[in-house]
């Protein structure tokens, strides 16, 4: 066995001590680590990119290394970074972007997603990204309903978007990423666009609270997916963020494995850590455990911000992380679902650091509880609420309810990084806010030190491999298909995933439950929704609990799954 000694020990945390933090946090010292423009504007793109352009000592600083799939490797300096995103803002601008307008970028983990996300921002429109593995239904769902006027996409992506083409009534041009020439009528090729672009382009400075990014997420209430709108101003508590819990130094190497079609891989693998000038890693590749250690030892990566799903699985590959020279690896963190007491030991002995849990959620737009590096770890515990962020645990009416007492997990809206507007959704906007609090949706405790435990959601929300998944999307993509007259879907624990999508199903009497029959039923969601949302199980049932106002009782198929009682649903109460 190889046995390392860091070389590398990390130096004092950039959160010099958290209570001295967290009491003295204020707003305006906050804001002096941004970048504005006169009259108190601002721009996430001048931030993140512009301003290291700008500066002696980072414009040819590395901001992006990239490696493809196949192993193709290249890197780009932060002024070439500022070229590039400039080109795209003078592509837009030149097709007439204004300000507000949504533009999507559908592309795998390739640079031109990275300074396309930058540029867009840079015009004052509003950037949306979107998993590559959404199908036909699911880019048009989004698509519709953000109105956006702009994708830029490649070919193989472009042609899930040709079936509902006609009903894109505002969506003006696609640009594609893969091709010389222009494809025609509405398609137009990014690469012979920039060719003749300026590489210069004056950023447009943008008010605290004008839209910069678009994402969707999936929702149970209301509508079944949200395109949650984050103002500039979010740069604030993603470089502040970033700056304590990812503890950026000057010479570190950072990979976020998450894919920009999560908010993590815009937040934490664009906004904040540009904005805090570190040189980035991106590797284009699905998971492999074996690349993923080579990864990490052939580009020395010192910070490393990965998710729960990515570490079991990594411990199921039976890789032996110790094989590897992993030296420069000081400080490692993790997002988006429960972290097991035996991932962090798994990371100890392997990796050879602590792994610091962080909490956060598409609508809060930056970390609000977190693990920090040189403190004290409650192992099962997020953390404590970051620098800035008041959270506190409530009960329905608002009320902050006794240390150790579950509750619903809530802060105080005034944290720059939230959400500004549900897009067109004002409803499902207001629903988040109560006697004065954002509530998350989750369900947690604090203890008598201030540390916060989740203890799951409170609706029906899944989180499959990290990637959070509403229900609703899920039936209304079973029940397109002919064989289904009703269907509802929850999240079974699991122990890879956290959750897999289970569906129970209701069969046209035409059909007959078979093993053939579940195959084409999954086959059909991935190839018309995800390949992210199907369900790994269905179970073929008579009729699906519906309460009286007649939306689906998902926690009664929960107890069926259990192989617990179902109960009797006529008595169910509206929800
Ligand atoms: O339920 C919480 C869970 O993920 C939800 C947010 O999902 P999403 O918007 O996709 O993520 C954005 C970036 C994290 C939360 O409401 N979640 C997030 N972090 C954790 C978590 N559950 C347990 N532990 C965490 N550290």
């Amino acid at each position: 066995m190889l046995k390392i000694t860091k070389k590398k020990i990390a130096a004092k945390s950039n959160l010099d001590n958290y209570e001295k933090a967290y009491k003295n946090y204020s707003l305006e010292e906050a804001k002096k680590e941004i970048s504005y423009f006169p009259g108190g504007k601002l721009n996430i793109a001048y931030n993140s990119i512009t301003r290291n352009a700008l500066n002696e000592n980072t414009k040819n600083k590395t901001a992006l290394i990239w490696e493809s799939e196949a192993g193709e490797i290249k890197e780009f300096t932060f002024s070439q970074m500022e070229n590039l995103s400039n080109k795209v803002a003078n592509v837009l601008k030149k097709h007439k972007v204004k300000k507000g307008d949504r533009v999507f970028i559908i592309l795998p983990r390739i640079p031109e997603t990275y300074y396309s996300f930058i540029g867009i921002m840079k015009t004052g429109a509003i950037a949306g990204t979107m998993f590559a593995a959404f199908q036909e239904d699911g880019i048009f769902e989004r698509l519709k309903k953000s109105e956006a006027k702009f994708v830029i996409t490649n070919t193989e992506l472009a042609e899930r978007i040709k079936k509902n083409r006609q009903k894109l009534k505002e969506l003006k041009y696609i640009f594609l990423t893969d091709i010389g020439i222009s494809g025609g009528e509405d398609k137009l090729s990014l690469p012979e666009e920039m060719e003749s672009a300026s590489a210069s382009f004056q950023t447009v400075p943008m008010e605290p609270d004008d839209a910069a990014t678009m994402m969707f997420t999936s929702s149970t209430s209301y509508t079944p997916i949200s395109g949650v709108v984050m103002p500039h101003q979010a740069v604030i508590s993603q470089h502040l963020t970033a700056k304590y819990v990812l503890d950026f130094k000057e010479d570190d190497i950072y990979w976020c494995t998450a894919d920009p079609g999560w908010i993590t891989g815009t937040v934490y693998s664009i906004i904040a850590n540009w904005s805090n000038a570190v040189t980035t890693v991106i590797y284009e590749g699905r998971f492999d455990a074996g690349k993923w250690m080579k990864i990490m030892e052939k580009y020395k990566v010192s910070v490393w911000y990965t998710a729960p799903t990515a570490i079991r699985m990594l411990i199921a590959s039976g890789v032996d992380g110790r094989k590897y020279n992993l030296d420069n690896l000081r400080h490692m963190c993790s997002v988006g679902e429960v972290l097991q007491p035996d991932s962090i030991r798994w990371i100890k002995e392997n990796l050879k650091v602590d792994v610091c849990d962080t909490y956060w959620q598409t609508e809060t737009g930056s970390m609000i509880v977190a693990n920090f590096p040189g403190e004290k770890k409650k192992i099962g515990s997020i953390g404590r609420p970051v620098p800035g962020v008041i959270v506190k645990i409530i009960d329905d009416q608002g009320k902050e309810v006794p240390v150790k007492t579950e509750g619903n997990i809530a802060i105080k809206p005034d944290v720059p990084s939230l959400m500004k507007t549900v897009w067109k959704n004002k409803k499902m906007y207001d629903s988040y806010f109560k006697h004065g609090w954002y509530v998350t949706g989750d369900r947690g405790y604090m203890d008598e030190d201030g540390y916060i435990w989740f203890l799951g959601r409170k609706d029906d929300i899944i989180k499959t491999s990290g990637e959070r998944v509403g229900p609703a999307e899920v039936e209304s993509a079973l029940i397109e298909h002919p064989a289904v007259i009703d269907a509802g879907v929850i999240g079974k624990p699991d122990k890879l995933r956290g959750e897999i999508i289970k569906a129970f199903v209701v069969l046209d009497q035409k059909f007959n439950p078979s093993d053939k029959l579940i195959e084409e039923l999954q086959q059909y969601v991935k190839k018309h929704l995800a390949g992210h949302a199907y369900p790994r199980e269905v179970e073929f049932i008579n009729k699906i609990p519906k309460n009286k106002s007649g939306k689906i009782v998902r926690r009664i198929l929960k107890a069926k799954d259990l192989g617990l009682p179902e109960g009797d649903i006529s008595t169910l109460e509206d929800d």
